[in-house]
């Protein structure tokens, strides 16, 4: 998803180099992999969103060689942190040939990033039906919603159980969202805010599909032979007590997709809350 709108010409206006547009400075940047890191910027004060939500996000991209013009270079991006956070997070792939993330790969403390402050996005709680369970279903760095939902305590209000799947090829991809759940765990301030022990709301089931780990299988594998029910203790999703929230690559939303409408869970939106919600982690 690309925003190529021109914001100075600098062929033209040759003293007008501005500072970017919507600019935020980067706090902090973690790497995992040589595929994926995370980073914390500042937040606009006046940006509001719901945890779940995305924005653009990006970095100038280089001028144009004959007109000399600089375009910011935009993507979707989830919010990685909560919506009471006072940074804003992100969980980034890195593309090697990708236009922003082959860049935005180096980024470093200080830096400064672009953030349109319009966020967007169906992973709300608003678009689902009120439920016992809440179920949320990642690959890859489809976790980043869920990374803020994790910390929103409103997931905590709404629902008895939590359950997070998180399917990647490696294991070291796991590392984001299993030390995210860990910290959780010492998180002064939620378990103030959420009450004592929220954490053990949560059940976490991370598989690897192309690197041996304690769980191998895609989960949709796994729910198909009904393993991961069994190891999870709880039965198939059912409308009555199920919520869920998808976020990964396009066969993997569409085959979840497929699996829900069997067990009678019906799609929602923000305008007509329903059982389940879907986000693509990427365009392909
Ligand atoms: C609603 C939405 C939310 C998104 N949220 C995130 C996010 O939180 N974190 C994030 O890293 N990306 C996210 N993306 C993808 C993001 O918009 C960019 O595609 C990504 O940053 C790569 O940008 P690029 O310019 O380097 O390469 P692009 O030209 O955008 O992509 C090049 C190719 O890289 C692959 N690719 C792109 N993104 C990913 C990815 N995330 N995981 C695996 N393969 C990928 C695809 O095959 C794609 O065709 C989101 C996309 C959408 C539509
Ligand atoms: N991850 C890497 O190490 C790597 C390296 C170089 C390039 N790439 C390229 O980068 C792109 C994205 O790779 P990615 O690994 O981030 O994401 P991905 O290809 O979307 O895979 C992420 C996880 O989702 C699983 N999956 C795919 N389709 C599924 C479905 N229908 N149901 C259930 N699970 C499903 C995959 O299992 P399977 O393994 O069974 O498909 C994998 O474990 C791809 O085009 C890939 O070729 C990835």
């Amino acid at each position: 998803m690309t925003e190529m709108t021109p914001v100075t010409d600098t062929a033209t206006a040759p003293k007008a180099v501005p500072a970017l547009p919507d600019a935020q400075t980067v706090t902090e940047v973690k790497h995992y992999t040589d595929r994926l890191f995370s980073f914390r910027c500042t937040r606009p004060a006046s940006m509001r969103f719901r945890s779940g939500e995305f924005v653009m996000i990006g970095l100038m991209g280089d001028p144009h060689p004959e007109t000399g013009k600089v375009k910011p270079l935009l993507r979707a991006y989830s919010i990685a942190s909560p919506s009471w956070d006072e940074e804003l997070e992100f969980y980034s792939i890195k593309v090697q040939d990708g236009p922003l993330t082959s860049k935005l790969q180096h980024i470093k403390v200080g830096d400064e990033i672009i953030l349109r402050p319009k966020p967007v996005g169906t992973l709300v709680h608003d678009a689902l039906l009120p439920g016992k369970r809440i179920w949320f279903f990642a690959t890859g760095t489809g976790f980043a919603p869920f990374a803020s939902l994790l910390r929103e305590p409103q997931t905590y209000e709404d629902y008895d159980e939590v359950i997070i799947t998180h399917t990647c090829r490696e294991a070291g991809e796991l590392t984001y969202g299993r030390d995210l759940i860990e910290a959780l765990k010492t998180d002064e301030l939620l378990n103030e805010v959420i009450g004592e022990g929220f954490w053990k709301k949560i059940k976490y089931y991370p598989t690897t599909t192309r690197e041996e780990s304690p769980k191998m299988g895609r989960i949709t594998d796994l729910m198909k032979t009904g393993e991961a029910f069994k190891d999870l203790g709880v039965p198939p999703l059912n409308p009555e007590s199920d919520r869920a929230m998808i976020c990964g690559n396009m066969a993997f939303n569409l085959e979840l997709k497929d699996m829900f409408e069997e067990y009678g869970l019906v799609e929602g939106a923000n305008s007509n809350p329903q059982h389940y919600v879907v986000e693509k982690a990427f365009l392909d």
